[in-house]
């Protein structure tokens, strides 16, 4: 079985001033263990990302974009391309959060047009998929997955299959305090599992699959121990220190 490192991104969401992001920053470089196992990577919000870079400089903490646009460069108003993330010291990018899609209108064809561009500046997507809480009920979960990773990938060739991150998020766990079950969150990253061997093939084996949704130090243990979850997306948890340290050590 391929050793996948474990990989718990923080996503600030729209949160934090300048001082309040360097401040995180630097409580959270100080207090990861260098000699961890688990990779890190913070995603502040773009007002922060330099200040945040400057404070990573030299740790083992990588940076992350919360979303970007897929032009290189033009009359944009308002956006951000991957280039300038890159040029900021960004080592990944979350592409197709929910939030994204439920309240900018993020499709699956916007996600793919995303994808792509983040890929071609160099940079590592993490690419979100996930369910509504009707979509569940419904009994559309893996549907709705295959749906979103399938078009979310597109044309993306295998051979740069292992510079991909997928965070399954199922969107009823998000900020909510409802968790999936270590079994239910399991299930879904298995599938998403097969259908990255049936899209990319071998190197599907080494993509890092993170849950998202109401991630806690009390439950990241159960969910991190499940063997197709390496890593979590932490949005709320990662806004405190006392919460994302403990989460960081339970990936060991
Ligand atoms: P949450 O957010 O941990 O606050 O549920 C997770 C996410 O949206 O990435």
């Amino acid at each position: 079985m391929t050793e996948r490192q474990p990989f718990i991104a923080g996503n600030w969401k729209m949160h934090k001033t300048l001082a309040e992001a360097r401040s995180l920053a630097r409580d959270i470089r100080d207090g990861a263990a260098p000699g961890r196992r688990a990779e890190v990577a913070l995603a502040p919000p773009y007002t922060a990302l330099a200040a945040v870079a400057a404070e990573l400089a030299g740790s083992n903490i990588r940076l992350a974009a919360q979303d970007t646009f897929w032009e290189k460069q033009g009359a944009y108003t308002g956006a951000i391309s991957p280039a300038m993330l890159a040029d900021v010291g960004c080592h990944y990018v979350i592409v197709g959060h929910s939030e994204r899609r439920q309240h900018f209108g993020d499709t699956d064809a916007i996600v793919n047009k995303k994808l792509t561009a983040v890929v071609a500046a160099g940079l590592t997507p993490i690419l979100c998929v996930g369910e509504t809480k009707a979509e569940r009920e419904a009994d559309q979960t893996l549907q709705v997955v295959r749906r979103q990773l399938e078009r979310g990938l597109g044309a993306l060739q295998p051979a740069t299959g292992t510079d991909l991150v997928v965070a399954y998020e199922p969107v009823w766990a998000i900020g909510t305090g409802l968790t999936a079950t270590p079994d239910q969150a399991q299930a879904v990253h298995h599938f998403i599992r097969s259908l990255l061997r049936e899209f990319l093939g071998p190197p599907a084996e080494a993509i890092r699959i993170q849950y998202g949704g109401s991630v806690t130090p009390d439950n990241a243990a159960t969910l991190l121990a499940q063997p197709d979850i390496d890593g979590a997306l932490v949005g709320g948890a990662s806004l405190k220190p006392e919460m994302f340290l403990p989460i960081i050590a339970a990936a060991g």
